[in-house]
Order: C-alpha cells, then sequence, then structure tokens
C-alpha cells in the first residue's frame, strides 16, 4: 500500500494551480503574472535588489539545496512553509476528510494541531501524557481508533520541554504502518541531547518531521519551517499549498543565516541558551514558592509556583511577561519561561525574588 492512499481521494484527484513561475525560465521579458514591470516605490536599497515587484519562486531551489544538507534529507524531501504552522495545517488539510477523519494528539502539547483539526473539521482523539509528562506509547499503539489520519507528537514537547525516545517514534510509526501519517515536531530539537527523528524517514514511509528557522534560527518574523517527509507526501502537499508561499526577503534572511557564518553564530547561541537553561532550573528551584520545574529539552522552563496568578500578574506590572499555562490539562499552576539573553533571564530572577520578598 502506497502512504499515499492515506490522503484524502479529493485531493490525490484534483489538479494543481499551475504557477506563472515555472513557465518563467530564463525569460527576458516577463509578461506572463501581471506583475508590475518596475520596482515597488519606497523600499530600501537591500530590499530593491531582490525584485520584490515579481513572485517569489513557490520553492527556491537555493534554499532547499541549503535545508535539506543542514537535515539530512533529500531537496524532494522537503516542503517549505510559512513556518511548520502551515506544515500542520496542509497536513490536516490533506489526509482529513471533515467529519470523518480524526488526528491523534497528547495534551498537554502544542495547540495549533487542535485548532489545524477544528477549522478543517477533523475530531480530536487525545491520549494524554502520564504522570511523568511521557507519552503514553502503548495507548497509542493500542488503541488509536482507524478515524486516526495523523498523529502528533512533539518532540521536545511545548509546553513541558520533554522529549519522545526515537525507539518510542519507532513503535508508533510500527504501529501506524498503513493507518496514519506520524508526524513528530521538532520546533525546539536544536536545544536537545536527542538526535532527530527525520534519520527515520528513509525507512518509515509514513513518518514526517517539522522543523523551523523560528527558535534556534532567531527567525521567528521570517516565517519559515519545513515538513521533512517522502517525496511522494511532499509532492501531495505541494498541490494543495497556495502558489507562491515564502516571500522574497524571508527567503533571504533564511539563506543569510545558513551560510557558515550564520550557523557558527547559532551554534554559539544554541549552546548559551542550553547553559543558561540550566543556570535557571537551578536557580528557580531554590526559590520560594516555586514547587517544581520540569526537565527541559527546549528553549523554556515549565514552572509551577504555589501562586501563578499572583506571580504572573507581577511581572506584567515589572514589564516582564511570561505564557501562563495553567488552562492546559495537568498545568494548573503552571508558568512556561522562555529563555532569554543572560540578562534578560536575570532580570526576571530578581522580579521573582522581589515579588516572593514583597508576598
Ligand atoms: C511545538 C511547536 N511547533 C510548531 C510551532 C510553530 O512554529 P513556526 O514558527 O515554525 O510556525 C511552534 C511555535 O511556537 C511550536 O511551539
Amino acid at each position: 500500500m502506497s502512504v499515499l492512499e492515506l490522503a484524502r481521494p479529493e485531493i490525490l484527484a484534483m489538479q494543481a494551480y499551475s504557477s506563472a513561475r515555472r513557465e518563467a525560465g530564463q525569460a527576458e521579458v516577463m509578461l506572463n503574472a501581471n506583475e508590475a514591470p518596475w520596482p515597488p516605490a519606497g523600499t530600501q536599497t537591500d530590499l530593491r535588489a531582490m525584485s520584490l515587484n515579481r513572485y517569489p519562486d513557490p520553492q527556491p531551489q537555493a534554499l532547499l539545496d541549503r535545508l535539506a544538507e543542514l537535515y539530512g534529507v533529500g531537496s524532494d524531501q522537503i516542503l517549505i512553509g510559512r513556518g511548520s504552522d502551515e506544515a500542520i495545517d496542509l497536513l490536516v488539510r490533506a489526509f482529513c476528510r471533515p467529519g470523518v477523519d480524526a488526528i491523534a494528539l497528547s495534551p498537554p502539547t502544542f495547540g495549533m494541531y487542535a485548532v489545524c483539526a477544528a477549522v478543517q473539521g477533523a475530531a480530536r482523539i487525545e491520549t494524554p501524557l502520564d504522570a511523568q509528562f511521557g507519552v503514553d506509547v502503548d495507548t497509542i499503539c493500542e488503541s488509536l481508533p482507524d478515524s486516526v489520519k495523523l498523529v502528533f507528537l512533539c518532540s521536545p514537547n511545548n509546553p513541558t520541554g520533554a522529549c519522545t525516545s526515537l525507539a518510542a517514534i519507532k513503535r508508533i510509526a510500527d504501529a501506524m504502518h498503513g493507518r496514519a501519517l506520524v508526524i513528530v515536531d521538532e520546533a525546539y530539537v536544536e536545544f536537545a541531547d536527542v538526535a532527530s527523528a527525520s534519520r527515520l524517514i528513509a525507512r518509515h514511509e509514513n513518518l514526517g518531521v517539522l522543523r523551523t528557522l523560528s527558535k534556534a534560527w532567531a527567525l521567528a518574523g521570517a516565517r519559515i519551517g519545513c515538513l521533512l517527509a517522502g517525496a511522494e507526501i511532499i509532492a501531495l502537499l505541494r498541490k494543495i499549498m497556495p502558489p507562491y508561499p515564502l516571500p522574497t526577503p524571508s527567503v533571504s534572511a533564511a539563506l543569510a543565516a545558513l551560510t557558515a557564518d550564520g550557523m557558527a553564530v547559532t551554534r554559539q547561541r544554541i549552546a548559551l541558551t542550553i547553559a543558561e537553561r540550566e543556570r535557571m532550573a537551578n536557580a528557580l528551584k531554590r526559590l520560594p514558592g516555586v514547587l517544581e520545574v520540569l526537565p527541559s529539552q527546549a528553549n523554556f522552563l515549565c514552572v509551577r509556583f504555589e501562586d501563578a496568578p499572583r506571580i504572573y500578574r507581577n511581572l506584567i506590572i515589572a514589564g516582564v511577561v511570561v505564557r501562563d499555562v495553567g488552562r492546559y490539562p495537568g498545568l494548573g499552576g503552571f508558568l512556561r519561561l522562555s529563555i532569554g539573553t543572560r540578562e534578560e533571564n536575570s532580570r526576571l530572577l530578581e522580579r521573582l525574588i522581589q515579588g516572593e520578598a514583597a508576598a
């Protein structure tokens, strides 16, 4: 059975939009896309050099090649989207029939899987994380109904911070073979001490991995994220993607970050973030009012406070905003603290100490 048999039949059957860029080739006079023939007025010099009057390449080969090298897959095994959010949305649209199919997820986890399922009219089958915030692999492997077409695993998980082992991912992919795609969201994997699941794609045709330049690569504003998966899944999703998803300045920023110099800077920053995460975890554990700091493999800490609403309010007054994740199942009393610069982290700690002293 081809993995494509899991996709919605109407998506398999439909004709994709043919973008004007495909037929442009080496043409000197481009009159096929109703674009303006001159650069936009009022843009800065560096933007003027980017031909912003022209539609961008739907999937620029230079960026595909760079990301393929970075992630260790073929360039036909990558879909670049507007953040990994777009890839999540496209997967749900392509594989879940409204009112019939479902996604599986393990709450508390990243909210966009549920949002995309709701927009598509797909049901949600939830297998909650266990008491230690680990994925319940047995239940996922043994109890998911046939309606599930996509199993989302977030590793490291947002907002709790723990990774799912490659052995567990393999087991789930095997159990779902012929039934569902398993999508491992690795938005934070650069901060983790585990290898990426992308190395499993070659052996598991029903496995996909989400990566992003938004976190470790400091490019959240550029909106560049990817799905890594078998070439036929990538080709299917390209069919339903809007024709010109990647803004030219974003592609240019991504290519600049992925040069040798850019990578050296990024590696240093990742090391710094990990060191700061450990410093903060140790300092927080010693603070009065802190009940629990979850072990984290990401660039954030999930922390349980005696009085999280008060801490949250006091921090806002002090000009520091963190994420209140208390509404997530199993996370009552928790706040999620992103790791910032050393100075920002120290400021957060000072405010927490002052707040406790005043309480
Ligand atoms: C686990 C996870 N996946 C995906 C995303 C979306 O990232 P992107 O900026 O690539 O859309 C986020 C953003 O916070 C996230 O936490």
